[in-house]
């Protein structure tokens, strides 16, 4: 004589050789056979059972009562043979069920590996990825494997790593790693401070020393930051307070670099420009439906865009910058790396120049040649 248990399975064997194909997939990598789930509510009635016969503890049925619910997967379903039949497309609710991974891409990071790429965007950059960052770079690494076609996030390992390959990878795996959020006019205290305060006097020394104003966007991203100082500085120069300019803008990315120089901004980019900059400073797009902008060309002459890593401890510039802008770059990186690097920046600003930081940036208690004047902006020289 066949027990409860075997009995349900061969009944829902049977109801499954009835069943659509639709209703077998449904039901899972059993293949379709019922069998009594002791996650099912159905259970709680054995439990009961038990306990009034006193196998089992009260609290543990208490707990059991919490957890379970009724499982269509389970033979008891049989009892509801027309429930069984119409089986529901999966809800919500049923699918919270599910276990996590069974919603996870094909392949996640494994811990080691997402180490040693952290360590690669670290040593080559100087981004610090932390724990928390494992999804962002895992997200970004995955876009890397669907440009060169490869599987793995080893195999993609290797690629890095492949003498023939001459590094052509790790720059678009550095641009990939990159985060480039900029905005014209961003933070616009900063260009309000600049005119008010700081350009007469720049302009004034540098005219008298027949040279240009001159500046840098550290860590520049697509140019916005750049052509915004370039529409400021024309600006003062229209009123005369400033003679010649000119604007390096520099970035670690090849990606953003080649939109910098290409100075071309969606509409929805250029809103934070004021109107009449805009009408003064901004050229519609011909041959692209008229909805893209470009950069004036008296502008762009004044800019230029290089590939700098500050990472690499032999750079140079060639002259030195009466304002330094390195805005909400250094907040990627340890305070170690950070105190490098700006001391590095410093050493390129002139002797009575300006250095601005991202808002949400500090320097304090760095050991540094600049004297804090307002939030965020600095001269350099010592402190008193
Ligand atoms: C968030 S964007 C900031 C852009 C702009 N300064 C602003 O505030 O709008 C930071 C930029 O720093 C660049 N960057 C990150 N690490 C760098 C490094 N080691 N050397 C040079 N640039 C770097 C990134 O590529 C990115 O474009």
């Amino acid at each position: 004589m066949a027990s409860a248990a075997e009995q349900a399975t061969l009944e829902a064997q049977r109801v499954r050789m009835r069943a659509t194909t639709r209703e077998e997939t449904l039901r899972g990598s059993s293949g379709g056979r019922l069998l009594p789930q002791p996650s099912c509510a159905c259970s709680l009635e054995a439990q009961r059972v038990r306990m009034r016969a006193g196998k089992e503890e009260r609290n543990t049925l208490a707990l059991s009562a919490a957890r379970l619910i009724p499982r269509p997967s389970c033979a008891c379903s049989l009892d509801a043979p027309r429930a069984v039949r119409s089986i529901p497309r999966p809800s919500y609710a049923s699918a919270l069920e599910q276990p996590a991974a069974a919603f996870a891409p094909a392949e996640q990071i494994a811990p080691a590996d997402y180490q040693r790429f952290a360590d690669l965007i670290y040593q080559t950059c100087g981004i610090h990825m932390n724990a928390s960052k494992r999804l962002m770079v895992e997200t970004r690494l995955r876009k890397r494997l669907r440009a060169t076609g490869l599987k793995t996030f080893r195999e993609y390992w290797k690629r890095l790593h492949d003498p023939t390959d001459q590094g052509v990878e790790l720059v678009l795996f550095i641009d990939a790693m990159t985060t480039n959020k900029t905005e014209f006019f961003r933070e616009p205290v900063h260009f309000v401070y600049l005119t008010k305060k700081l350009l007469p006097a720049i302009g004034q020394r540098a005219k008298q020393a027949a040279r240009p104003v001159r500046v840098w966007s550290a860590g520049c991203s697509t140019g916005k930051e750049a052509y915004t100082l370039a529409m400021v500085l024309s600006e003062c120069r229209e009123r005369g307070e400033v003679g010649d300019f000119e604007i390096l803008g520099t970035d670690i990315s090849t990606e953003v670099l080649g939109k910098a120089r290409r100075a071309v901004y969606e509409p929805e980019e250029i809103e934070p420009i004021p109107e009449a900059l805009r009408k003064k400073y901004l050229l519609r797009r011909r041959g692209d439906g008229g909805g893209r902008f470009r950069i004036a060309p008296e502008l762009r002459a004044r800019v230029r865009f290089e590939r700098l890593n500050f990472m690499d401890n032999g750079f140079r510039l060639e002259a030195l910058f009466d304002i330094i802008f390195c805005r909400n770059v250094i907040i990627y990186f340890d305070r170690e790396t950070q105190a490098k690097v700006v001391n590095k920046l410093v050493e390129s600003l002139d002797p009575q120049g300006y250095f601005f930081t991202g808002h949400s940036e500090t320097l304090s208690g760095f050991a540094t040649q600049l004297v804090s004047v307002a939030p965020t902006i600095y001269r350099k020289g010592k402190k008193t």
